[in-house]
């Protein structure tokens, strides 16, 4: 295994072992489940919005070391951003998690969603990896189309 490999699979334990913004937020602004219909492993996914900025983000989740880690690097890469910032990351990270010829590179701020690059390796572990970003993605977009069902029934 190469020196890059290793530190890969140490940022993984690590966000497993220590998972970040873990728990739940009482006055969510945007609350979704996740679940991988594959093995029945969940999540539940919290987010405080002010505005358009993900002020908070939480989840509590019962899963694989992969889905674990990849739920807490989710979090710590989208809070603080904006809604639309946020879709393009978790875009960016299917796109690196699903097209097999795809080196997308993250930049020193997301470094360490390039540890979990490697999981592409383990098909059936993808799965794992996008569990969070999909639960976001469909929370965000829920969300969106709840607006925009909300300002056609006003139209
Ligand atoms: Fe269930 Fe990984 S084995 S999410």
């Amino acid at each position: 295994m190469s020196l890059q490999d290793e530190l890969y699979k140490e940022t993984i334990l690590d966000h497993y072992h220590c998972p970040r913004n873990f728990g739940s937020i009482n006055s969510a602004s945007l609350k979704l489940e996740g679940l991988n219909p594959l093995c029945g492993d969940e999540l539940t996914l919290y987010l405080k919005l002010n505005n358009d900025i993900i002020e908070d983000i939480k989840v509590e989740a019962k899963g694989c070391s992969i889905s674990t880690a990849s739920s807490s690097m989710m979090t710590e890469a989208v809070k603080g951003l904006s809604l639309d910032k946020a879709i393009n990351i978790a875009s960016e990270f299917k796109q690196m998690m699903l097209n097999k010829n795809e080196i997308t590179v993250f930049d020193e701020t997301n470094d360490d969603l390039n540890a979990l690059a490697g999981v592409k390796k383990y098909p059936v572990r993808i799965k794992c990896a996008l569990l969070a970003w999909n639960t976001l993605l469909q929370c965000i977009e829920g969300n969106n189309t709840e607006n925009d069902n909300l300002k056609n029934s006003k139209e």
